[in-house]
């Protein structure tokens, strides 16, 4: 009996109501598959919890995940109306990227059959895209400051923060990551014609370690110009690595041109797995969609996937992308954000019930 335990955060919003879709793919995988048991314990760190508390999560929060033993981290979305964004987010999501030194965020962008782009001429390739985003440092290595706040001479500063060692990791990542997953062409994301430092310094670290693995071919794109390729082109985009806020923008505009942010997932990586990496779609906690059951449970789901991939657990990984995919192609079963009506209860058992239907 393989036993995985995980460390559950429904967090805010739609959260609870995505991660519960999530646990109930586990536990039918759980049943079809007997030798395999997934034990979680939930956290009620989240928004809910500041409101309580006054932080979103315990001052030893990071501690005590860390003694819990876990073998990956499971997430819904953080973020509440009632509270700003960058206290939610650095309370509890960027506070264990960084102290999980999740360096890697890696999010697929695929267009799977039955789900409809918004692009007009999706071209006769397939898109397959996967943003390898810097998650360590960056634009969100939160340094910086304020001074006189409220005056007319106040100043604001959030200074970008590059190391050679973290940016030769992510890049060794993606050739990695290109290489074991078939994919023939890594691109890198820059801004190096205006940020003449930390860009420049961010090629040339991407030459050195693209000069090691001759067989993937590689070019260079200007972020605002890939946002037009990924649009005009999708086609001709395969493995990219961004840093932290151009990955994050990528990866939402990739979502959309996949058919819905209610899809995409995303993993933060600490690929050594020194600690815990976290699963986590990449949506927004939707406050006007709770309690509703209206959320697309994919994303989580996806991620989820995404988690039993990373545990080894491969051949559970490839039966529910299998699923997912099933059930996107057939269409029967849909939710507001691909134009249908279904629940997020009737889209959680059609998974459950294409795992089901493989398996017999
Ligand atoms: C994401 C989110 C986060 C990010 C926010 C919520 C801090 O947008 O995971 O993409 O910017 O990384
Ligand atoms: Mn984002």
């Amino acid at each position: 009996m393989k036993h995985f335990n995980l460390a559950v955060f429904p967090a805010d919003g739609i959260g609870p109501e995505v991660i519960a879709a999530s646990q109930q793919v586990l536990r039918k995988l759980e049943q079809l598959h007997g030798g395999v048991r997934f034990a979680c314990r939930e956290f009620d760190w989240s928004s809910a919890y500041y409101h309580k508390t006054g932080a979103m999560m315990p001052a030893d929060g990071l501690q005590q995940l860390e003694a819990g033993g876990f073998d990956a981290l499971l997430m819904g979305p953080v973020g509440s109306p009632a509270i700003p964004d960058h206290i939610t987010l650095w309370g509890l999501l960027l506070t264990i990227r960084q102290g999980f030194d999740q360096y890697v965020n890696l999010r697929p962008m695929r267009l799977l059959t039955g789900v409809a782009t918004p692009l007009r001429n999706p071209g006769q390739h397939p898109i397959n895209m996967v943003c390898i985003r810097e998650n360590s440092e960056g634009e969100y290595a939160g340094v910086g400051g304020r001074l006189h706040q409220g005056k007319a001479w106040e100043v604001a500063i959030q200074s970008i923060v590059f190391t050679r060692s973290a940016t030769e990791r992510v890049m060794r990542f993606a050739f990695d990551y290109a290489q074991q997953h078939g994919h023939r062409l890594v691109t890198n994301v820059t801004k190096s014609n205006s940020m003449q430092h930390n860009m420049v310094f961010w090629d040339e670290v991407f030459q050195q370690v693209a000069a090691q693995y001759p067989t993937v071919a590689t070019d260079q794109q200007l972020v605002d110009s890939m946002t037009a390729r990924m649009v005009s082109q999708p086609e001709t985009v395969d493995v990219f690595v961004a840093s932290n806020l151009f990955g994050d923008i990528l990866s939402d505009l990739g979502a959309a041109l996949t058919g819905s942010m209610g899809l995409a997932p995303s993993a933060n990586l600490n690929p050594e797995r020194q600690y815990p990496s976290l699963f986590q779609a990449i949506h927004g906690s939707a406050f006007s969609l709770v309690g509703k059951n209206v959320a697309n449970p994919i994303a989580s789901i996806w991620s989820v996937q995404m988690m039993l991939a990373f545990l080894g657990e491969t051949q559970l990984a490839a039966q529910l992308m299998h699923a997912i995919e099933t059930v996107l192609r057939e269409q029967c079963v849909r939710t507001r954000d691909l134009g249908g009506t279904s629940s997020t209860t009737e889209m959680t058992k059609a998974v459950c019930q294409a795992l089901e239907t493989a398996a017999r």
